[in-house]
This record gives C-alpha cells, structure tokens and sequence, in this order.
C-alpha cells in the first residue's frame, strides 16, 4: 500500500507540494463545459509563457503519459514519404526509434553509448547524405544515465541544412536551461509529473503554430495522437476526447506554484540538489559513470559499491524513506540512479547521502571508489 511518504528519488513521477495533491479532489466537473476549458486554456497558455516561448507558440495537452506527446509529435510531424533521423544514445532515444517504426515513418540513427552526448558534426554528416530526412528527433535529458544531449547545437544544423527538430525534454523542462523556441526546433514534448512537479496523466507538445498549423490536411497516422486534431480542437475551447480533468487542475496548481518559484530558480534549486548530492556522494567514495561536462543536474548514475545488488541497495533505502531507481537494460547490474527533481531541497539531499552513508555501514562496505 502507497499509505506512507516516500522520498522520490526516481525521476518521476517526482514528490509534489500538498497544495499540488490537494488540487485533485475537486467537485466533479463536466469535461464540455466552459470552466473545464478555462482550465486547459489557462495551463496551455501558462506552460508555453514559462517554457519561455512567445505568442507564435502554443501548447497542445493529450490525457496519457509521457510518450503519448512523444508519440503523437512523431507520427504528426514526418510528412510521408519523407524520414526522421533520430539521436539516439540511451532508451528514450530508441523509444523514438521504436515509436517511428510503428507508424511505418523511414527512420535512420546516429548513435553515441549512453555515456556520451551526440556530436552535432556527426548529425550534420547524416543529413547531408540523407535528404529524404525532414526531421531529427533527439531526446535532451536522456534519462537512461543523466546525460544532456546539445539540442541547441543540432538544432542550429538542422536548421542550417532546412530540416526541422522534435525535442523530448520530458526529463528537463522546467528542471535545465532549455530554449525550445530556438530556431530549428518545431516541437518539445514533455509530461505533468517531472520537473513541473504535477501528477501524472498528461502529456503535452509545446509547438511552433506555424508547424503545427502546416500539418493541416496530412492524413493523420493516427487517431487518439493526432496532434493536428488536437491542436484545433483544444484552440476552439474544446477536447477530442476526455480529458483527465482532476489531473489538469493540479497541473493548473503546479504551473502556479512554478511561476511562484520561478523557472530560473527551479532550474537553480535542482543545480544545488545535484551538487549536494553528488559532493556528499563522492565523499563516501561513489562514481559517478557520466563524464563531468555531459552531466544534467536532475539526475545522476552512480556505480553500485563492489559486490553490493542494486536490491538490497534499494531495500535499505527503502527502509529508510527513499526510493532509488534501477539503470535500464545491462545497466542495472552495475548501477543505479537518484534524481533529485521535485519538491526535494538541498537540506533533504544531505539527507539522502547520509541515508545511503548508513546504508553502506550496514552493507559492510565502502562505494569503492576512495583512494
Ligand atoms: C526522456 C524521457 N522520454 C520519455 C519518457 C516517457 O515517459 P512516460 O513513462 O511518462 O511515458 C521518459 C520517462 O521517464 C523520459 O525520461
């Protein structure tokens, strides 16, 4: 049973404010009536103005996770007959590989291992042998490791070689410098329950209007995530299907208490979190498996201690309040992650170390990496 406070230390769904929590128990409302529209209008309108986009930007809300926005941003953007080039170095990046291939969309790669940002040269060398791609698809944060790809960089080949970007930065708005209006870039996915420290249940696109409006009379390869459809409908005050009403008001309450924080200090509070976390972390002789420059400051991979199953790590933890993450894939035997997104503060990350300092005493072993 969910009856007691967990510490969130898997990036997401992160640990929200009561006041967040509390926006869920609402009266019932009717998902076709005005104050349900006032409500999607105000969170669309308030997630493109702290995204930092301007009025030739909007936002488009699906009921769904994460990859519903992921989803239905690939199957809309790619015109037919034309490829997406995806990034891929970690399980997000392969997810767009994977999401493509379903919907039938010619998909080529550039890969990096899930230590290392993808180098813009090496995108540009892509698309200029491939002119059948329009778009490249690259996830920012790769939550596989806690790694930061240079969005902006390949962004600005892309668009210097007239191809068009779609970013997942489900893991970092909100939670890292992003400008998702830098140009190249069409469209930014992302979800209610990461850095914007709402519940999950809604995903969202934040678009350019002119790439979204340019989808018009494409024939959509999908019905639920067809982003066109959406976009229109939700800018007339309405909703193709039902929306995740109680789930949209304490995204409303979330967006409110991230203006009331401020992006940049949001972005500032995580940096924090990230460097407490990681000196207390390498005092007690932890790696850190993601080179210093390509690190995000929302989540971090730490080599387990020799001998030590990412079980009974996370069992001891959990003992103790805090729940760590598994790495993804061949990762896990190795190692394992703590995000420090959410409501957690810097006070409560020297918590966290010296929950996994006592961790260790119990383990009888040190991390391995002292001297
Ligand atoms: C970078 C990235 N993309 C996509 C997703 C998918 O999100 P969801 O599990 O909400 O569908 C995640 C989830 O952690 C993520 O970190």
């Amino acid at each position: 049973m969910a009856d007691r406070e967990w510490i969130l230390l898997n990036p997401g769904p992160a640990n929200t404010t009561p006041t967040v929590r509390a926006a869920l128990v609402m009266p019932d409302l009717c998902h076709r009536e005005p104050e349900c529209f006032e409500m999607m209008r105000c969170c669309r309108d308030r997630l493109t103005r702290l995204a930092g986009a301007t009025e030739d930007w909007t936002a488009v809300l699906f009921a769904g996770s994460g990859t519903a926005a992921v989803e239905a941003a690939i199957a809309s953007a790619v015109p037919p007959g034309r490829a997406v080039l995806v990034v891929d170095n970690g399980v997000y990046g392969d997810r767009m590989v994977r999401i493509a291939r379903a919907h039938g969309i010619p998909v080529t790669t550039v890969h990096a291992d899930i230590f290392t940002p993808i180098d813009p040269a090496v995108v540009e060398t892509a698309l200029i042998g491939q002119p059948e791609v329009s778009h490249v698809a690259l996830v920012h944060h790769e939550t596989t490791t806690g790694l930061l790809n240079p969005v902006e960089a390949i962004a600005r080949v892309a668009d210097r070689l007239g191809r068009r970007v779609l970013v997942d930065a489900m893991s970092s708005l909100f939670g890292e410098p992003l400008d998702v209006a830098a140009d190249g870039i069409d469209f930014a996915m992302a979800s209610a329950n990461k850095c914007l420290q709402g519940i999950p249940g809604i995903a969202f696109v934040i678009a350019r209007r002119s790439a979204v409006e340019a989808l018009k009379g494409q024939p959509p390869r999908s019905v639920y995530l067809d982003l066109y459809h959406h976009y229109v409908t939700q800018e007339a005050d309405n909703t193709p299907f039902t929306p995740a009403v109680q789930v949209l008001h304490a995204m409303r309450e979330a967006l409110v208490e991230l203006e009331a924080e401020g992006v940049a200090a949001r972005i500032a509070r995580y940096a924090e979190n990230a460097r407490v976390l990681r000196a207390g972390m390498a005092a007690l002789g932890f790696e850190i498996l993601v080179p210093e420059p390509a690190r995000s400051h929302i989540l971090t991979t730490f080599r387990l201690p020799p001998g030590v199953g990412y079980d009974a790590l996370h069992d001891l933890m959990k003992r103790r309040g805090y729940i760590i993450y598994a790495g993804q894939g061949d990762i896990r035997t190795y190692a394992f992650r703590v995000s420090n997104m959410g409501t957690l503060t810097p006070r409560g990350m020297e918590e966290v170390v010296a929950a996994f300092g006592e961790a260790l005493e119990e383990l009888g072993v040190s991390a391995g990496a002292r001297g």
